[in-house]
């Protein structure tokens, strides 16, 4: 199915007047929260209008809302004289002043890109989700004084502007239609960064403290990150929170609330950020912290953004918990996967959101991840967990057990034998079964009979002893005893970067050249400059392409050094322009499209299924119940622990009250769950992060609960000209 709500992006992106469009209370309606599917016409006009931007972009009325009932904006009669301020009343929208200004600043077709430069301009407005967007001008700025000049081209001369981070935003709205989009991935300059291991103090969680800082440029991924983090407080144990995907931009996740594997021990990511260094609309460079614009900082922290242009964040760096059974240093990170059935499904909805909201933070926050549930017609429901956990794979076992989630009465935890590729098998009794010296039993599929394994086709074969210590090893015998149950399979590691390049690894990284999480050539080994003992070839989409055999110490290696190189793979949106001409050439039916047709091609496949996510808060523990025997989903970052407990007004992201964030996969399944949820008088609470298409009318208390309102008056506070105001941003409004 298409998705057609894109489309309204050009009818609202150089909306000027949405004062009237909306009311300023928004009450909850199950209706209201449902994302409109109907196809519009407005996509096929603008596919028919060849997307001539300077057409539109100098014919005024393009530039006012054409209202259209169950719009994003909803209806507004007036069009004019609402902005208040004179930015839309700009006599004439000067492409040419715009253009000339920026051109006497920087160097046209190496940073600068106009409708008119053909490929270039359409690879430079490709981004990773972005359909069809026309800005009027993109420019790659390296520096603050480069956003001032750009900015003062736009600004001048009439025209809106969008920064653009790590491309990752499931709307695109980093590529505006008609605006003039502000590129800050060449500011990205790890070397530069200002590392500062005498700042520090207590975080979120009892004993938790952060033991630095590291102020970076805005234009910088959680990749470069997790690298820097690693390079200047790995021996420390020092972490900086990531979310899933490498290459997701650092700004556009702090904006949209942050979540990742740790937020259970270190809080979302803007539990995280010292300091912001923004410019504002007239070029005024200012910092928002708890000190100073302590309003700017506020909304920075999970209000979407709109303020300005963000130009650097410092980062706290917080340690690992202590551990019972290790040395200060020297710390252990275990990647673990926990596989149950569950027997008794209504003590299990208790015991789990026991777990999520009543049981010790400081035990449960060391347990963070992706937790799903599903159920088939022949198996009971069951639980599968993929967790990044703060410790020893010992103290996991430990922690599990002292908080009632290894309770056999409830749950039937398995061993899953790593499908014969680890140096120790276990059977279901716990016995060793074979080692790399002792060959394996021959079972009928050459596997013990059950569990089914999870992701047969996804997971690469891992070997157990990955490159930490060893983790099962005969000396575990504590762990795997009837009576002390073992989860499926763990690997351990002495730093947060390892287990969270391991968990990317095996996770997402080499499944899809087409995924837009690495810029990848189709042969990730050349990308990741590995040698080809360690690779195999394999055929995605009906392309041949190389890919590591194991994420071994090898593969992890050589992440790493790639993760902290701004220029790699790892670091921006893919796949790579040459391979997909190459695709392209040998795509059936599409060797005579143009390389931005099948741009758009590819942004349309990657499109389906960004539905947005919501966050579930605790939930009466019957409709638990039942959604964990008949509803199967998957919630991608737990966010139960220190995430909860930071103060709900203390930042602008609202939700500190929701363990579970739960993506949906289409826009009916995102209905479909919203209406349950609503229809039991939960609330519908969406994350920004993961934005959803537009056309749900209540969107903004949606994604801010009441906050957008003050999110509102500091937009018209530090942009009064609406200069950043686009599609799904709180708009720019007054008293
Ligand atoms: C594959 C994938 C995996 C993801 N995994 C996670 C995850 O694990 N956890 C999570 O929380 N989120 C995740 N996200 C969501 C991600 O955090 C958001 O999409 C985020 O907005 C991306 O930021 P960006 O800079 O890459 O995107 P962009 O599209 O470049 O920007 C996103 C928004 O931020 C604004 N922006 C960017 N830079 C600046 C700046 N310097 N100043 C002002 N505004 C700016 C843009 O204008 C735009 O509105 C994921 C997204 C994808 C596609
Ligand atoms: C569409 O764009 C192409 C290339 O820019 C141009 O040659 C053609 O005339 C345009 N067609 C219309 C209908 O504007
Ligand atoms: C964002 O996308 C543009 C266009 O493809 C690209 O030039 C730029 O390098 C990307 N930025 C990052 C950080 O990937
Ligand atoms: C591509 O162009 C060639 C030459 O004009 C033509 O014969 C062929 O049918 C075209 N293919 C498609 C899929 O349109």
């Amino acid at each position: 199915m298409k998705l057609p709500s894109l489309a309204f992006f050009f009818t609202v992106a150089v909306l000027c007047s949405a004062k009237e469009g909306y009311s300023r209370e928004e009450s909850l309606d199950t209706h209201d929260y449902q994302v409109d599917l109907s196809p519009s016409d407005v996509l096929e006009d603008e596919l028919k209008n060849n997307g001539s931007l300077r057409a539109r972009a100098l014919k005024k009325k393009e530039w006012s809302f054409k209202g259209k009932k169950g719009d994003d904006m909803t209806s507004s009669s007036s069009s004019k004289g609402e902005c208040g301020v004179d930015y839309c009343e700009a006599k004439q929208i000067s492409l040419g002043g715009m253009k000339t200004c920026l051109k006497e600043h920087f160097d046209h077709l190496s940073n600068l890109y106009f409708p008119e430069d053909g490929d270039d301009y359409s690879f430079a407005r490709h981004t990773a989700y972005s359909i069809l967007r026309y800005p009027a001008a993109i420019v790659y700025v390296e520096d603050v004084e480069e956003v001032q000049h750009a900015l003062k081209c736009a600004v001048d001369n009439g025209y809106k502007v969008s920064a653009r981070g790590g491309n990752h935003s499931y709307q695109g709205i980093a590529t505006m239609d008609g605006y003039v989009v502000i590129d800050m991935g060449r500011t990205c300059k790890p070397d530069e960064f200002v590392v500062d291991k005498t700042d520090q103090g207590p975080h979120i969680l009892e004993g938790s403290k952060y033991i630095g800082t590291i102020k970076a440029q805005a234009g910088c991924t959680n990749a470069i990150m997790l690298a820097a983090g690693y390079e200047h407080f790995g021996e420390d144990a020092g972490m900086t929170l990531i979310g899933s995907c490498p290459s997701v931009g650092i700004t556009g996740f702090i904006l949209g609330g942050g979540a990742g594997d740790i937020s259970p021990y270190v809080g979302y990511g803007v539990d995280i950020v010292k300091e912001f260094e923004l410019v504002l609309y007239d070029g005024t460079v200012v910092k928002a912290s708890e000190d100073e614009n302590s309003d700017l900082y506020w909304a920075s922290r999970g209000g979407g953004g709109g303020n300005g242009i963000v130009t650097h964040l410092t980062y706290k760096i917080v340690q690992a918990p202590k551990q019972k059974y290790e040395e200060e240093k020297g710390r252990k990170f275990t990647l673990l996967f926990l596989h149950m059935f569950i027997k008794d499904v209504d003590k299990a909805a208790k015991r789990i959101q026991e777990w999520f909201y009543d049981a010790d933070p400081l035990i449960t926050g060391k347990f963070g991840g992706g937790f799903s549930w599903s159920t088939g017609p022949f198996s009971d429901p069951r639980v599968d967990s993929i967790l990044v956990y703060l410790g020893s794979w010992r103290e996991a076992v430990e922690d599990l057990q002292a908080t009632g989630l290894l309770d056999g009465e409830i749950f039937d935890v398995f061993p899953m034998p790593l499908r014969g590729h680890g140096d120790v098998i276990l059977s279901e009794n716990y016995e060793v079964l074979c080692t790399s010296d002792k060959p394996c039993p021959q079972f009928e599929d050459g596997m013990p009979p059950r569990p089914p394994p999870l992701f047969e086709d996804d997971l690469p074969p891992m070997p157990l002893r990955g490159h930490g210590d060893a983790i099962l090893s005969e000396d575990y015998e504590v762990l795997c005893t009837p009576d002390k149950p073992c989860p499926s399979s763990a690997y351990e590691f002495n730093s947060y970067a390892e287990v969270e390049l391991q968990n990317i690894c095996v996770g997402s990284l080499f499944h899809d050249w087409l995924f837009s999480g690495s810029h990848n050539s189709g042969d990730f080994c050349k990308d990741l400059g590995i040698a080809d003992d360690e690779c195999k070839d394999d055929v995605q989409k009906g392309l041949p392409v190389r890919k590591p055999k194991l994420c071994n110490k090898v593969v992890i290696d050589a992440m790493m050094e790639k993760a902290a190189d701004p220029s790699s793979f790892m670091n921006s949106h893919g796949p790579s322009l040459e391979l997909v001409d190459l695709v392209r050439k040998s795509w059936p039916g599409a060797e005579n499209a143009t390389m931005s047709e099948f741009l758009q091609f590819i942004s349309e496949d990657l499109t389906k299924g960004l539905s947005g996510a919501s966050m579930w808060p605790r939930l009466d523990d019957n409709l638990f119940a039942e959604i964990l025997q008949n509803h199967p989903e998957a919630s991608n970052h737990l966010q139960h622990g220190a995430a909860l407990k930071v103060d709900p007004d203390a930042t602008a992201y609202p939700w500190r009250n929701a363990a579970f964030q739960v993506e949906y996969v289409s826009d009916e399944e995102a209905n479909s769950f919203l209406e349950l949820l609503v229809k039991e008088g939960v609330p519908a609470q969406g994350y920004y992060a993961y934005l959803n298409p537009p056309g749900m009318k209540k969107w903004r208390s949606y994604f801010f609960d009441n906050k957008w309102k003050e999110l509102a008056k500091i937009r018209a506070k530090y942009d009064p000209k609406d200069v950043f105001g686009k599609p799904l941003t709180i708009e720019s409004l007054g008293e």
